[in-house]
Order: structure tokens, then sequence, then C-alpha cells
């Protein structure tokens, strides 16, 4: 690792599965721990970065040397903080799984079943794609995107890719236990904006943020 690979870097991460509530007990959410995320927060604190770490996940030990953590849950408040240090952001990591729909309606109070009630309905509207819209307000910033793939994961990346105009996609595979969410390895295809693409094997979430960052410095010199 150089120490100062990344000084005076301003690295913005995003970290954990956001949640959508219902009511005052129930939620919707996604399986992610947060882990990727923190990994990549960690290493770039540990290459000399200015950390900003947006997070849903309070539980999580924060890592050395971070600048700054900020807690969210829901995909409209991920979307307030990231968009508030975006300007100040020269690389910016969206490991976070972000909930695509949300309950149209929350509901104040707990929501009871009635009697003899054998089904029910949800309904959901669309949440607004955090990582599209960084996307087209891009500037001098380096954007990465996750993508979450449990089939034809190179195929559905490359369409991420190309609509949400990043510069690095970081595609892996959330089918296995072993790799993926709340692993602590994980195995990924980086997929770069010039159609170059490489595939990082199997090895530990460190390992992988260590992989990404040394390759995104490399191209910003
Ligand atoms: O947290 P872990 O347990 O360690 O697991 C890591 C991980 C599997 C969650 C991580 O490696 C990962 O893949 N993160 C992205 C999860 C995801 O939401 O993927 P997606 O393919 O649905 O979305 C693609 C990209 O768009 C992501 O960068 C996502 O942050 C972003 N997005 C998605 C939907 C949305 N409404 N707004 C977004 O910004």
């Amino acid at each position: 690792l150089t120490p100062q690979l990344l000084k005076d870097q301003v690295v913005v991460v995003t970290a954990g599965g956001t949640t959508e509530p219902l009511d005052p007990v129930r939620f919707i959410g996604n399986r992610s721990s947060g882990k990727m995320g923190y990994a990549v927060a960690q290493v770039a604190a540990m290459l000399g970065a200015k950390v900003i770490l947006i997070s849903t996940r309070p539980e999580l030990a924060v890592p050395a040397q971070l600048e700054r953590v900020i807690y969210v849950q829901t995909a409209a408040e991920l979307q307030g903080a990231v968009q508030a240090v975006y300007d100040q952001a020269n690389i910016v990591v969206m490991a976070a799984a972000v909930a695509d729909f949300k309950p149209v309606q929350y509901a104040p109070q707990k929501i009871k079943k009635q009697v003899n009630q054998t089904d029910f309905q949800l309904n959901l509207t669309k949440n607004p794609d955090i990582l599209a819209a960084l996307g087209q307000q891009k500037t001098t910033q380096f954007l990465v995107g996750f993508a979450a793939e449990t089939n034809d994961l190179l195929s559905n990346a490359q369409v991420k890719l190309a609509a949400k105009q990043v510069d690095l996609l970081v595609a892996n595979d959330v089918s296995q236990t072993d790799r993926g969410f709340n692993a602590d390895d994980n195995e990924v295809t980086l997929l770069w904006a010039d159609g170059t693409t490489e595939k990082l094997p199997l090895t530990t979430k460190v390992t992988i943020a260590t992989q990404i960052l040394t390759r995104i410095a490399q191209v910003q010199k």
C-alpha cells in the first residue's frame, strides 16, 4: 500500500442497504451488510484520502482516520447526503444497495391485519436513481458504481455502465453465499468507460477495495 497515493483526494463512499419504512415497525430492505463500502472507505483512508462515508450501518465500527461519517436510512436521505458533498468530491464510490422502489404511503400507525384477511396489496413507487443523477451532473468527479447481479452479470453491468454514465462499474455476483452480499470476500469484474474489462478473482473485500482504488489513482494521474 502506498500511503500517499490518494493524498488530498476527497473520496465519498456509500455503504449498506437503504431501508424504506412501511409503518413504524416494518420496512423494505435488502441484504447489504455494508462490508464492501466500509472496505473501500478503510482503504481510501489508508491511502491518505479525506473520506466521507455515507452509511446505513451505525452498528459497524468506523474505520480509522475518516473525515466524516453520515448515517442515513432511506434512498432519499442517501441522495440528500451524497448530493450535499458531491461538489467537493474527487472520487465517488456508490457501493450502497439502494432500494429501487418505496411504499407509496407511510402508515404512521402499525398496519393491522383484518379478521379473515388472506392477502395484502402493497403499492410501491420508484425511488430516484441516485447514481444516474450523479452521472448527469458529473464535472471532474471520478464516478464508480457497483452492479449487483444474480444472472447475466456482464451484459446487465454493461447496460448500467452506459445508462448511469459512470467511469468505472464494479460488477459482482450476488447469487452465492461466499461473495457479494454479507460475505467477507468478493469477486468482481471491472468495466471501464473506455470498454476495457478486468476480472479480479475471489479475495477479501479489503483486497478488492485496494485493487480498485489503486487502479483509479493510476488513471487519474
Ligand atoms: O454490503 P455488502 O454486504 O458488503 O455487499 C456488497 C454489495 C453486494 C451490496 C456491493 O458490492 C454492491 O454490489 N453494491 C451495489 C448494490 C446495488 O444497488 O446494485 P444495483 O445493480 O441495483 O445498482 C447499480 C448502482 O446504482 C449501484 O452503484 C447503486 O448504488 C446505484 N443505485 C441503484 C438504484 C438506485 N435507485 N439508485 C442508485 O444510485
